[in-house]
């Protein structure tokens, strides 16, 4: 069967993790949406491994990794990072992914000093762009000089203009960006192939295929909390336009939430604790090490809130839930929910096998409708629970 992790959230929900857990029990894993602005912690032995933009199943060698269509892609960060992993990951790239230039990333930091989305200034939301109004380069393209020298020369007599006239900063040099980015083809290239051809080919083979979604639905650019969202659908029907499969491709969707919730960047956030208990906010971020993975930020703290909850699972069509970061309320004497509009307390617990955490999921389980199937107790692989 083929299995879809999404975060019901605002991402940073525990993916990596089952991603990583459930990637031995699939042939393929594929991220299908968003870049390097995705940051997933995996903890292997006690080692954290963080990956942005290598889909978490790369650290089970005989496994296939895809980089599919709808990702847009960082050729620098993603060559960092198979360096970083000391052997050749199984990884195969789309042709079709849109690649993430110097440009966009310095596009997106210098709109943030003015605009203040809180993005992760990775360059995401400008490549998107690019790619929408048909501007955009294509992997493939990389290994096309001609195609490539001339969509750079494009995009720069364009981009030099707003960074010089409204930045008032220097622009790039088409020679410079033509030269790394045809060597990065080129490193990249024993990767690339047609992904979309491969899925179809492994869901006709009957292979099953994990597809590992990135952020949360609450920062899904048509379904969140418009506009402080990424640039990508996050949410489930994505997965067929991000892959090229077909939106009749049998999927189990698994649904992540922490026990709390977490926010980075700007915009609105219900349950929030920061002003009304800042001292337990602070707790519980320095216990979850609640800081961003791609960009060390602090999260801001809210109590998990089961009304966004239900309207993530809807739009996800989820099937499974997996309850993350249970251990952070260990001890705890008590805590809130956000339901029906009201903030409820729940008394906490000291382990999972407790009477307190018990009704609680019973409480989750009554009230959205969906089983929790996976209970996760710590960082590492073995601390989880699934039935
Ligand atoms: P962007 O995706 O970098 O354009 O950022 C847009 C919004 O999404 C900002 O609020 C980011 O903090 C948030 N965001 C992007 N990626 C992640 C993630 O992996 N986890 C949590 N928030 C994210």
């Amino acid at each position: 069967m083929n299995t879809a992790v999404l975060g019901l959230q605002y991402g940073d929900e525990g993916k990596g993790k089952l991603v990583d857990i459930l990637a031995e029990k699939h042939d393929v894993i594929v991220r299908f949406h968003g870049g390097n602005n995705a940051g997933h912690t995996i903890y292997v032995n006690n080692k954290k491994t963080v990956f942005h933009i290598l889909p978490s199943g790369v650290l089970h060698k005989n496994k296939l990794n895809v980089i599919a269509n709808g990702v847009v892609l960082d050729p620098k960060v993603l060559l960092e990072e198979i360096e970083s992993l000391g052997f050749t990951p199984n990884l195969k790239i789309s042709s079709k992914c849109h690649v993430i230039m110097p440009y966009h990333v310095k596009l997106d930091q210098l709109r943030e000093q003015k605009f203040h989305i809180g993005t992760t200034q990775r360059g995401i939301g400008p490549a998107y762009e690019d790619k929408a109004s048909r501007k955009g380069i294509l992997v493939e393209d990389l290994l096309n000089p001609s195609v490539l020298r001339q969509k750079i020369e494009l995009a720069l007599t364009e981009k030099n203009v707003l960074f010089e006239t409204l930045f008032s900063t220097f622009g790039m040099s088409v020679d410079e960006v033509y030269n790394l980015y045809q060597a990065y083809g080129w490193s990249l290239k024993p990767y690339i192939t047609d992904t979309t051809k491969l899925l179809q080919d492994a869901v006709k083979e009957n292979k099953s295929i994990l597809f590992e979604g990135s952020q949360g639905t609450l920062l899904d650019v048509d379904h969140g909390m418009y506009p402080y969202v990424t640039s990508s659908n996050t949410t489930a029907a994505n997965i067929f336009t991000g892959t090229g499969l077909s939106f009749k491709t049998p999927v189990d969707v698994v649904g992540v939430f922490k026990v709390y919730n977490t926010r980075v960047g700007e915009g609105p956030f219900s349950g929030c604790i920061e002003q009304t208990n800042p001292n337990l906010a602070g707790t519980i971020r320095e216990i979850g090490k609640e800081y961003g993975a791609t960009t060390g930020r602090p999260r801001k703290i809210g109590w998990i809130d089961l009304d966004e909850l239900k309207y993530a699972i809807n739009l996800n069509g989820v099937t499974q839930l997996a309850l993350m970061k249970t251990d952070i309320f260990n001890g705890f004497e008590e805590f809130c929910a956000v339901f029906d509009g009201f903030t409820l307390k729940f008394k906490g617990w000291n382990s999972i096998d407790d009477k307190n955490f018990k009704d609680f999921v019973q409480f989750l389980e009554r009230n959205l409708n969906v089983p929790v199937k996976f209970v996760s107790f710590g960082p590492n692989r073995d601390q989880i629970k699934y039935e």
